[in-house]
């Protein structure tokens, strides 16, 4: 610590120096890759990234820069990186990346990624996922933003940060009735989750109420402590909702194809097979990953946790058909509900 102590106030003298010689009055708290709490910022936060032959040339572009709260600068490669946010957290156990430089203004007092300040000016009321006094951090998860005055009650695509997850991603958050991650959506028809492995690795959705997550950052979620999973469903004849739910959701990584570990009932509206898949891996139709003369992602047209009988229930098969004949193999179904499925939901919490 004396030594960081010794290094920040040689450093700031000598900034505040250069500010003052060159008239630009900024000041930036320093820190050095190397020690144990410093570390360059995710990509994620740069917007911009350009060459500086100095730190002090970086440090002066930011300073000239509205949106630019803090920089990286790579000293091994001249690059100089403009970052929408500032580290206040503890980030002790991530991966410091390259030899880098990382100076975070002092001076700017505004609220961040494009929060803006409240009635009383007092604090900021954040967007996109991010809280704090200045939103300069991100929420955990959905219920993490739940009881933020400025989320509580709304639906939205934000972004959260489980701290079991390497970076950052996209979610679309109910930030109701103590908060849902959402994981999966599907209510268009003709959208298909009839695909690959890669693609159920990480996700995929378009801009209406489709998507699915990605099997990664469920397992970050399940990591975390969100365990409780909950399957709704919209049907019609009649026109209702159910849902079921279920506590101690555990799924492996990749390199065991994402099995689930566990997975206990709680309650249910309808029948879910959910924990007679225990011990099932994930298969796509390019990835099997179960002991059966079929294929079975490819007979069911979606990926899904198949065993040696393929499954009872696949919440991730095609919507039924309206009318009332037979659900097709490849249509969504559970276990025992003969009704037509039109819409299904799944989050974790
Ligand atoms: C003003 O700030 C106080 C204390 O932080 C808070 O309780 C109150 O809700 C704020 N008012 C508005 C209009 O934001
Ligand atoms: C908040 O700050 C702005 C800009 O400094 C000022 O115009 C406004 O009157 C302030 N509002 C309150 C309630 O203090
Ligand atoms: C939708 O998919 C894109 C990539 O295809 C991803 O960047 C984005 O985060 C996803 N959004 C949600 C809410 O899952
Ligand atoms: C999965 O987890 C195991 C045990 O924690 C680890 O050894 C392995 O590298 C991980 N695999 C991936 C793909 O992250
Ligand atoms: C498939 O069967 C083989 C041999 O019995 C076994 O080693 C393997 O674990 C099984 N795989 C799955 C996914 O059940
Ligand atoms: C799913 O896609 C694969 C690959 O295109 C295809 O072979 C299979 O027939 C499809 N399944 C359904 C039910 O459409
Ligand atoms: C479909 O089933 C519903 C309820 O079971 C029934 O009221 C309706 O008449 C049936 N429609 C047809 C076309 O058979």
């Amino acid at each position: 610590m004396e030594k960081f102590k010794l290094f920040y106030s040689v450093i700031s003298c000598y900034l505040t120096h250069v500010w003052l010689t060159t008239a630009i009055s900024e000041i930036f708290v320093a820190n050095y890759a190397g020690y144990n709490k410093h570390r360059v910022l995710q990509r994620f936060e740069s917007y911009e990234t350009l060459t500086a032959h100095s730190v002090i040339e970086c440090a002066r572009i930011c300073s000239k820069d509205d949106r630019c709260f803090s920089i990286n600068y790579l000293e091994t490669v001249s690059e100089c990186q403009l970052n929408h946010g500032i580290v206040v957290e503890d980030f002790s156990n991530s991966d410091i990346s390259q030899n880098g430089i990382y100076f975070e203004r002092t001076n700017k007092n505004e609220c961040q990624h494009g929060g803006f300040m409240n009635g009383n000016n007092t604090s900021c009321d954040c967007v996109d996922g991010y809280t704090g006094n200045r939103c300069q951090r991100l929420i955990h998860d959905c219920m993490d933003g739940a009881s933020l005055s400025y989320y509580a009650g709304v639906r939205a695509i934000v972004y959260i940060y489980p701290n079991t997850a390497p970076s950052p991603f996209q979610i679309t958050c109910r930030f109701q009735w103590g908060g849902r991650n959402i994981i999966m959506e599907h209510f268009d028809r003709d959208f298909t989750f009839n695909r690959t492995w890669q693609e159920y690795k990480e996700g995929f959705n378009n801009s209406r109420a489709n998507r699915w997550i990605g099997l990664d950052n469920i397992y970050y979620m399940t990591q975390a402590g969100l365990t409780g999973l909950h399957i709704e469903i919209k049907t019609t004849n009649p026109s209702q909702l159910l849902s079921s739910g279920f506590k101690n959701f555990q799924i492996t990584n990749e390199t065991e194809n994402y099995k689930i570990l566990g997975i206990v009932e709680r309650y249910n509206n309808f029948p879910v097979c959910m924990p007679q898949l225990i011990g099932a891996e994930f298969s796509t139709y390019d990835a099997i990953h179960h002991n059966s003369s079929v294929n079975c992602a490819a007979a069911y047209g979606s990926g899904w946790w198949f065993n040696g009988d393929c499954t009872s229930c696949n919440i991730n098969g095609r919507l039924n058909e309206p009318g009332n004949g037979s659900v097709p193999i490849h249509e969504v179904f559970v276990d025992g509900y003969a009704g037509r499925i039109v819409g299904v939901k799944m989050w974790l919490v």
